[in-house]
């Protein structure tokens, strides 16, 4: 049978939600990943690192006991974060990166920034510190096509956040144009980004044709397959800007399958497995290691992990849903076959 083992790997960019959702999914990431980088976007907004650690240790206690998980927090910037909070940060050892939605842009991001050029001071101060900052790359204007949002705010903030801050680590989440992936390219070495499994797999065609997927329906939106391409091309480079970040953001079935549904597309039940149909399908399975286990850990300066996973080629086929009666999540791929199979 053929099977694959790499280095355990860390996933750069997720959302587990707090309360019985997190408890539905945090088994999911912990089998997966050592390690994953924690979103803020609670409702309330994770905004002090008091919170923060709060939100860890609830955490930590939907981590099953025989498993090894480190969850590393994030704080939600807003124009109201103080120095004071930032320096703080710098010195726990918990908090790895503030996170920066522009008001409005996503799933939980009222409390964003409306106005970026106001809080510079602030990004002066992230760099000072060597705090990373987390870009969720969308305009948010009305007037602007949804599928043109992430390339217009690389054109009127993105490149302007780089030239001021020349020393500040930035994360480009969850990366969906060839203009992104090309702005990254370009850059120092402090630029970086996350690319996800959906946007690896999927063209706008998975949202739309032959009826609606609300499934398929996340943020920034899945592009049309000449981004895709691009997307896959970078992933699969070995260029060690770009790493796995997941985005998985669990909604309950019955807000995304409604009237006005939910942004996030949920894959940590099978992250790996994701990626892998990903590689495979560009014949670089070799360069799946360093995408999901050394980049990104480089990146954030954290020691690259030690144990190591394996997949199998074995063909399962995913549930149709997770967790408990009315209050489930659907997972990406539900009731789909996939190639790979994590072992456990
Ligand atoms: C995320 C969520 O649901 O929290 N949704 C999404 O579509 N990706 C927020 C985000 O990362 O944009
Ligand atoms: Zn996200």
């Amino acid at each position: 049978m053929k099977t694959l083992t790499i280095t355990k790997p860390d996933d750069l960019h997720l959302h587990v939600r707090n309360g019985a959702i997190l408890k539905t999914v945090m088994p999911h990431t912990a089998r997966q990943f050592a390690r994953a980088i924690i979103m803020p976007n609670l409702k309330p907004p994770v905004t002090t690192v008091a919170q923060a650690l709060a939100y860890r240790e609830e955490i930590l206690q939907a981590v099953p006991a025989e498993l090894d998980f480190t969850p590393l927090m994030t704080l939600y910037l807003t124009g109201s974060t103080s120095v004071d909070e930032i320096k703080k940060a710098a010195a726990s050892e918990y908090i790895h990166a503030f996170k920066l939605y522009p008001a409005g842009a996503t799933t939980n991001s009222d409390s964003g920034v409306a106005d970026i050029k106001a809080i510079f001071p602030l990004l002066a101060t992230l760099e000072k510190y060597d705090l990373p900052l987390l870009i969720h790359g969308e305009v948010t204007d009305d007037a602007c096509d949804i599928f043109d949002r992430e390339r217009v705010f690389i054109d009127t903030s993105l490149a302007d956040i780089a030239d001021n801050f020349p020393g500040l680590r930035i994360v480009v989440e969850h990366l969906t144009t060839t203009e992104a992936v090309q702005f990254v390219q370009a850059a120092g070495a402090n630029i970086a980004a996350t690319i996800t499994p959906q946007h690896l797999l999927f063209n706008r065609n998975a949202i739309l044709a032959g009826g609606i997927r609300p499934h398929h329906y996340c943020l920034p939106i899945i592009k049309r397959e000449s981004h895709r391409l691009t997307l896959v091309e970078a992933a699969t480079s070995g260029n060690p800007k770009f790493f796995l970040g997941t985005d998985s953001a669990p909604h309950l079935t019955s807000l995304k399958e409604t009237a006005c549904g939910c942004a996030g597309c949920y894959s940590a039940h099978a992250a790996l497995e994701l990626y892998a149909e990903a590689f495979e399908q560009a014949d670089a399975l070799d360069k799946l290691e360093g995408f999901a286990s050394f980049y990104g850990a480089d990146f954030y300066r954290l020691p690259r992990n030690t144990g190591t996973v394996t997949l199998e080629k074995t063909a399962w086929t995913v549930p149709p849903e997770y967790g408990e009666n009315g209050s489930t999540i659907t997972p990406l791929k539900a009731n789909e076959e996939l190639r790979w199979k994590l072992n456990d």
